[in-house]
């Protein structure tokens, strides 16, 4: 199979383009800045590092690998002692395996890339400061593999492509997994704003805030089970969560595809009373 096209973007860091999800997987303003800005600085990876001897990272739809090789860089920067454990959930083996060998982990520490080189071909990587699981399939099913063994993350990087391309990621059933594998005072970073994904977090149990925004017009999103670190909601989004945009994507069997979730949520829209989100932004 020939290996995908590589795309510079804005900070010279390569992206790929995915004709399945008609998306780029990251935004024009850069897959550097968007590791370093949407999910390193929010999770505090740098301060965590710091303090802790021992680190969990879950990385959900891990694609080139940025935000791994981002957190793993940054964490032995600041602290070359601390042992890291991760799980990298992924539906294709070969973007993590063409991104290697396209050389386009090139930000990061070379030590990193050597590492997720081989984790990508191998799909575990195993030394004194590393454990790492790159799980391929649907994330709805591998996530189970890191519950079972009641892994609770310090950081969770959830990065799949956007709700309406790929709402199988976003939905109520699948954000209530990601939150068990949440620890009591971890991060979970996003870079949506979307009030169904905030709706889905809220019935996790999780409150959240905004993150600032990278390339794009709106911000992302940080989640936890408390509320410190967590910048408080503006009236403007709190309202935000009370019109029609914040009805959530369901998929009770874990199994739905797309467009059944997509139709599913349009007849849920359908008949509610709730305020359309086109009379809310009128009113901000
Ligand atoms: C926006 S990209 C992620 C970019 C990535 N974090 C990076 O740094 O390159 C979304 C990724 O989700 C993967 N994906 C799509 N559907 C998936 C699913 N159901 N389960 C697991 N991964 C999925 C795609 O293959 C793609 O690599």
């Amino acid at each position: 199979m020939t290996q995908r096209e590589p795309q510079i973007t804005a900070d010279g860091s390569f992206t790929f383009y995915s004709e399945e999800f008609q998306e780029h997987f990251h935004s024009h303003a850069g897959a550097k800045r968007e590791a370093t800005q949407k999910f390193l600085i929010p999770c505090r990876i740098a301060a965590q590092a710091q303090t802790k001897s021992n680190m969990r990272l879950l990385d959900i739809c891990y694609g080139l690998g940025h935000n791994s090789a981002a957190a793993l860089t940054e964490i032995w920067r600041v602290n070359p002692d601390c042992r890291i454990e991760l799980f990298a959930l992924e539906k294709e083996q070969a973007i993590a395996t063409d991104s290697f060998q396209q050389n386009l982990l090139s930000p990061w520490s070379p030590k990193v890339v050597d590492i997720l080189g081989k984790l990508s071909q191998d799909l575990v990587f195993e030394s004194t400061h590393l454990t790492a699981h790159l799980l391929i399939g649907d994330a709805r099913q591998t996530i189970q593999q890191a519950i079972a063994q009641n892994f609770k993350a310090d950081a969770i990087f959830l990065d799949p492509f956007s709700p309406p391309k790929c709402p199988q990621l976003w939905t109520i059933e699948f954000i209530n997994l990601v939150a068990q594998c949440l620890a009591e005072n971890g991060y979970l970073a996003t870079y949506s704003c979307a009030a169904a994904v905030r709706q889905a977090m809220a019935k996790a149990n999780l409150k959240f805030g905004a993150t600032p925004s990278v390339g794009r017009k709106s911000p992302g999103t940080l989640a936890r089970f408390i509320p410190t670190d967590l910048q408080p909601l503006s009236l403007q989004e709190i309202e935000h969560l009370q019109t029609r945009a914040a009805i959530p994507y369901r998929d009770e069997s874990l199994k739905g595809d797309r467009q059944t979730i997509l139709n599913r949520r349009i007849a849920e829209q359908a008949e509610t009373n709730l305020e359309s989100t086109s009379q809310w932004k009128k009113r901000w």
